[in-house]
Formats: C-alpha cells, sequence, structure tokens
C-alpha cells in the first residue's frame, strides 16, 4: 500500500471510528450500580480475577484465594465493595505491585437473604490488587456436592457450580454484577483421579503440582464462571467442539451433539463471527437444576436431553445462542434479563428453522408460546412485564417464560415489519458494536430507534414498543407462532377423548418428541382416570426413558386425577433435577389436598438430591398461596 492510500484509510478509518462514537454517544450511560449486587464499580472496579481454590469432597467446601486486580475509577475511592453470600474470610491483603502484601481491614456485613454479605475492604491509594483467603460453605447457593451415587459411574464424587443469576458469589469473593465484566484465571487442586473443568481455556493434564490451570482471556460477567469436577472424559466432535461426560455417557453424548459445529457455522453467517475459539458442552448428572448453561466455551448441560435421535439438540442451539446474546453483548442487570434470554429464544428458533424445517421451529415456537401463556396466568401481575417497573427482590423467585418467549415475539414482530434481511443486519449490527459489553433496555431502545425503526418511522410506534415491555400480557398486534403438526394432534386427541378414536388407534409412531409434549401439556380438563390409564398401558409412559415426555405425562396424568402414577412420578422426582421438569409435577400434586401431602413426602426424600437452587425452587412452590 502506498503512502496516500495509506493516509486516505487512516482517515476513513477514523471517519468510521468517529462514526461509531457518535453512535454510542446517543446511547444512555449504563447505570452505575446494580440492585443486585453491593459493588460500587463506578468507585472502584474489578479487572481481573485470578484463583487458587482446593477443593475439599469430604468437608464439602473450596477454599483457597481469589487475587482481584483492581482500577481506580474515582481516584478519591477508598474502599472495595464486593459480594459475598456464606464465604468465610480468614485474611486480606493489598498489593501495589503483586509482590509485596499488606494486610487489609474488612468487615463482613450481616447476611441478607437474597444478596449476600457485603464485605467493604480498606484499599490505599496505590493499591492495584486484593487477596483474598476464604472457604466457602457446605450450602453454598452455587455449588451442588454429588455423592458417587447420585453419578453414572457411581464411584466418584462430583461437584459442579452454576452461579447466574446471583450465586458466584457464594463460591467467589468478587463484583458479582453483570455490569462488571473481566478476564479470569485459576488454578484448582482436585482429587487424583478426578478432572476439573471451567468455562475457560483448558489443558488435557493438570500441571507439574497437579493443579488444573485455566485461562479465559475475554473480559465476562461473573455469572459466567464455572466449574466442574468429577470423573469427567472428553470426546472430540468436531473441529471447534467436543463433548465432556462421565466415561459410560461419552458415546452416547458424542452421538446426541455430533452437529454442534454445523450449528456453529449457520449461526455464524447470520449473526457474525463465533468469538470465543472452541465450544464444547459438558454433560452433568441429572439433578443439574437447568436444561443447559452458557457457561462460555462450555455450555453446562442436563443429561435429559440425551434421547438417542438427537431430538432435543435444539437446547443445545439456544445455549449456543448465548454465544452472541448474552455473553457477547450481556445484560447490564438483572432487569434487563430479557436481553439475554429473548434474544437467544428468538436466535434459536431462527437456527432451528434453517438446520431442522420451518416445520420443527414452529412445534418449538408453539410450546414456547404455550408456555409463556401459562407463565402469565403463574406469574404475579408486577412480574408479567418484559421490564418490571422495579427490580425484583431475587431474580430467582421471578425466573419465568416471560422473557424468553415475550422478548422472541417482540424481536418477531420487529422482523415482521422491517422485513428479514433489514432486520438480520440490525442485530448482526447490534452484535458487533456492543460485542463484550454489558447493555441496558435503554441502549437497546436507543439503538433500535435509530438502526431499525428510523428506516420507516410509520411502522412502529412509540405505544406500541411501551406495549411489548410494560403490558401484563403478549399486545393484541403480536404475530403468533402455529403449527400444523400440532393442531392434527388437537384433533386425533379430540376424536380419543370422544371415544371415537382407539388409545391403540392414536398415531403416535410418527409424532416428535414435541408432538406429545403438545398433547400432554394441553391434555383438556375432561379427560378421565381411566383413559389417562389406557394411555399408560398403551404407551408406556410412567416407563418412558425421555425424560422430557415423562414430565410432561406425570404433570399431565396428576392433574387429570389418575392416582396410580403417582409411585412412578415420585420415583421420578428422585433423580431429576432440572426444574423445568420437576417443577410441574410438584404444581400439579400441591394443587389437590391429597397431591399436596404426597408431593411433600416425595419431597422430604428427594431433596437432599436437589440443587440448593432447585430446592429452593420447590420449596417456594409450597410456600405459594394455596
Ligand atoms: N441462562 C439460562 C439458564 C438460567 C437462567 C440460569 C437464569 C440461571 C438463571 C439458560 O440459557 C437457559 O435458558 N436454559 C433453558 C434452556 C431452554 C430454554 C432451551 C433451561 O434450562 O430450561
Ligand atoms: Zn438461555
Amino acid at each position: 500500500m502506498n503512502r496516500s492510500k495509506r493516509l486516505l484509510r487512516a482517515g476513513v478509518l477514523a471517519g468510521l471510528l468517529l462514526a461509531g462514537a457518535a453512535a454510542r454517544a446517543a446511547e444512555p450511560p449504563l447505570p452505575d450500580r446494580d440492585p443486585h449486587s453491593y459493588a460500587n464499580p463506578a468507585q472502584l472496579r474489578v479487572t481481573q480475577v485470578a484463583l487458587d481454590l482446593s477443593v475439599d469432597f469430604k468437608r464439602k467446601r473450596l477454599s483457597g484465594t481469589s487475587e482481584l486486580q483492581i482500577a481506580h475509577v474515582d481516584p478519591a475511592a477508598r474502599e472495595l465493595l464486593l459480594d459475598t453470600r456464606d464465604l468465610s474470610i480468614e485474611r486480606v491483603e493489598t498489593s501495589s505491585d503483586g509482590k509485596t502484601w499488606s494486610k487489609a481491614a474488612f468487615q463482613l456485613a450481616a447476611r441478607d437473604r437474597v444478596l449476600g454479605s457485603k464485605l467493604s475492604i480498606a484499599v490505599p491509594a496505590d493499591a492495584q490488587r486484593v487477596r483474598i483467603r476464604y472457604t466457602t460453605a457446605p450450602q453454598a447457593s452455587a455449588l451442588q456436592w454429588l455423592t458417587p451415587a447420585q453419578t453414572a459411574g457411581k464411584r466418584q464424587p462430583y461437584l459442579f457450580t452454576q452461579s447466574q443469576a446471583i450465586h458466584a458469589r457464594s463460591w467467589i469473593p468478587l463484583q458479582d454484577t453483570p455490569l462488571v465484566r473481566m478476564p479470569y484465571s485459576a488454578r484448582i487442586r482436585a482429587p487424583k483421579n478426578l478432572r476439573a473443568v471451567m468455562s475457560a481455556e483448558m489443558h488435557e493434564q493438570p500441571a507439574a503440582d497437579g493443579a488444573w490451570e485455566f485461562v479465559m482471556p475475554q473480559p465476562i460477567p461473573s455469572y459466567l464462571i464455572a466449574l466442574a469436577v468429577g470423573d469427567i472424559a472428553f470426546r472430540s466432535t468436531g473441529e471447534r467442539t467436543g463433548v465432556y461426560a462421565e466415561p459410560s455417557l461419552l458415546d452416547r453424548a458424542a452421538y446426541e451433539f455430533a452437529e454442534t459445529e454445523k450449528t456453529m457455522e449457520l449461526e455464524e453467517q447470520l449473526y457474525g463471527p463465533y468469538r470465543w475459539g472452541r465450544y464444547d458442552l459438558l454433560i452433568l448428572p441429572p439433578s443439574f437444576p437447568y436444561g443447559g448453561m452458557e457457561n462460555p466455551r462450555l455450555t453446562f448441560a442436563t443429561p435429559t436431553v440425551i434421547t438417542g435421535d438427537r431430538k432435543l439438540v435444539s437446547l443445545v442451539t439456544h445455549e449456543l445462542s448465548h454465544s452472541w446474546s448474552g455473553n457477547l453483548v450481556t445484560n447490564a442487570t438483572w432487569s434487563d434479563f430479557w436481553l439475554n434470554e429473548g434474544f437467544t429464544t428468538y436466535l434459536t428458533n431462527r437456527l432451528n428453522e434453517a438446520q431442522y424445517g420451518l416445520e420443527f421451529a414452529d412445534m418449538e415456537r408453539v410450546l414456547g408460546l404455550q408456555d409463556l401463556r401459562d407463565s402469565e396466568e403463574q406469574a404475579e401481575p408486577a412480574d408479567r412485564v418484559l421490564v418490571r417497573a422495579t427490580p425484583a427482590a431475587d431474580p430467582d423467585e421471578v425466573f419465568s417464560s416471560i422473557p424468553y418467549e415475550r422478548g422472541a415475539l417482540f424481536l418477531t414482530w420487529l422482523e415482521s415489519l422491517y422485513g428479514r434481511p433489514a432486520f438480520d443486519r440490525f442485530l448482526r449490527g447490534w452484535f458487533d458494536e456492543h460485542a463484550f459489553k454489558s447493555a441496558s433496555t435503554a441502549q437497546f431502545l436507543a439503538y433500535l430507534d435509530e438502526h431499525l425503526i428510523a428506516q420507516d418511522r410509520s411502522k412502529a410506534s412509540a405505544a406500541q414498543i411501551d406495549a411489548w415491555l410494560h403490558a401484563p400480557q403478549i399486545p393484541a398486534f403480536a404475530v403468533l407462532p402455529r403449527s400444523d403438526a400440532f393442531t392434527q394432534v388437537e384433533s386425533q386427541r379430540a376424536a380419543w377423548l370422544g371415544g371415537a378414536l382407539a388409545t391403540s388407534a392414536l398415531p403416535t409412531s410418527g409424532w416428535a418428541v414435541q408432538q406429545w409434549q403438545h398433547f400432554l401439556d394441553t391434555m383438556p380438563a375432561s379427560v378421565t382416570p381411566a383413559q389417562l390409564q389406557a394411555l399408560d398401558a398403551q404407551y408406556g409412559l410412567s416407563k418412558t426413558p425421555n425424560a422430557i415426555i415423562a414430565s410432561s405425562w406425570f404433570r399431565a396424568a396428576i392433574a387429570g386425577g389418575d392416582q396410580a402414577v403417582w409411585p412412578a412420578a415420585a420415583q421420578y422426582l428422585q433423580h431429576v433435577g432440572r426444574m423445568r421438569l420437576l417443577g410441574p409435577i410438584y404444581r400439579a400434586w400441591i394443587a389437590t389436598p391429597d397431591g399436596r401431602v404426597y408431593a411433600q413426602q416425595t419431597y422430604a426424600q428427594a431433596r437432599a438430591g436437589y440443587h440448593p437452587i432447585a430446592a429452593a425452587s420447590v420449596q417456594r412452590l409450597f410456600d405459594e398461596r394455596p
């Protein structure tokens, strides 16, 4: 390149940068504080975390140090505020050079039920680093310590973390807010024969001293820091993909998720490069409380999606999609949760269409709509909106399908108004311009206005957009999905319920998992226990190895008054800890007086095997209004 060309290019670049700066300037600033964190990042901000932890299965605790690098955003600030929950803090030191350390004064405040305990640390003006020596509690809300009996192999214990939304503070003292992003590194000492994995770059073998070493070079929010320790093996499934699982599960897992690389490529065509290097899956034991968790580079997933027919892998598509919506562009606070989950649900639908066709994608969309309607019915009025007027007390308590499904419908509506090509460009621009940043709803609205609505202001009104965000139901002008495959199931079901079709004549052999779900989840109240028992006798539903169909079946049978399924349902609840699958069963029982008692007995037995987050969610069902 000659000199004038180079200058020209520099000029164009500077112009682009200026334009970028101008576009960003139009967006409102992020808030200084997060209502779900004690941190004060506008004064002192954590810029990097280095963990050095030992895993003690006997005492169910992690202990070691967390070393934080800090930036003095406000040079006058002398107090670093961190989040903790049930941690014992043994010592705090600060350093200006990372070599010499001096003891720092600190104070651990009384424990708040939701937020935990604020840790205040006195930091000198020149302190660059803070090192905290601490130990976690056996009941740490992010940690589940599994006995060998709760694993597939039955010989080794297992530990995993679940930090989202505000549980990282129960195993790491840090600024536990998605407003703050930081790279992290870790050294984890685990018992011999066990392997540690994290949401970071990994090595095949531990270091010479036995510690497993990890580096996450990109800045991520605290809720994406994740660790698992157990009898874990690895198998590659593609250029950038692979599965980690207990050895006995590895073959099935590798088969089920063999198409992940393909999904990545399709997603990159739509939304830009995958920016995290590898994308691996960790298949957890069945007590994992979620379907999946988008820990960067290493999605944590329930084993309940392994069915042998790859029919439930859109869960992976969802978690992979978070590599754009959520991990790359992160909700600034938990009030903006729909920016993570609504976008991700929309992206997943698009990917489902591209990879498995419109019929499949529409079935998933309609199941989502049903979830949304159920959530709207169950939620308190204040929680029925996409963005609440005031922050929820506890993000776990208001978790529902509303941010997922109404958020996705909002984006689908925008797509329908401006057309797919324009909307795809718009989304891609949103991700590119906010990559590795946290973003608020207010910022999204400003970006939306400038980059999409401004193309034609007659298409979407401010009142309509306000309805999407703040109305307690789906706006009347929404574009709703339909599924012919489900309509067929509905008429077959009506014929069966009315006696025109024998139980054995239901054409179930051609049904997709999603059709079974729809058949069971929307079963009319008119179904009789005798009909349900005939269904079970014909199709062995109480014994199905498909955990999704099982959950839908048990809920439908309990709600329909078929007490014969109770023992099988109780059995199921002893080993499945995925909240989405167990919640509806407990809920159906609790709705009847006899069922409530039975549910309580079942829970008393199952509880020890649940993750603390799942146990709390079931407990809330019993505590709710009768
Ligand atoms: N990030 C969520 C799980 C989550 C949300 C954990 C809030 C803690 C707090 C994850 O991406 C998710 O949405 N999982 C779903 C998957 C489904 C929608 C395909 C789940 O677990 O059911
Ligand atoms: Zn999600």
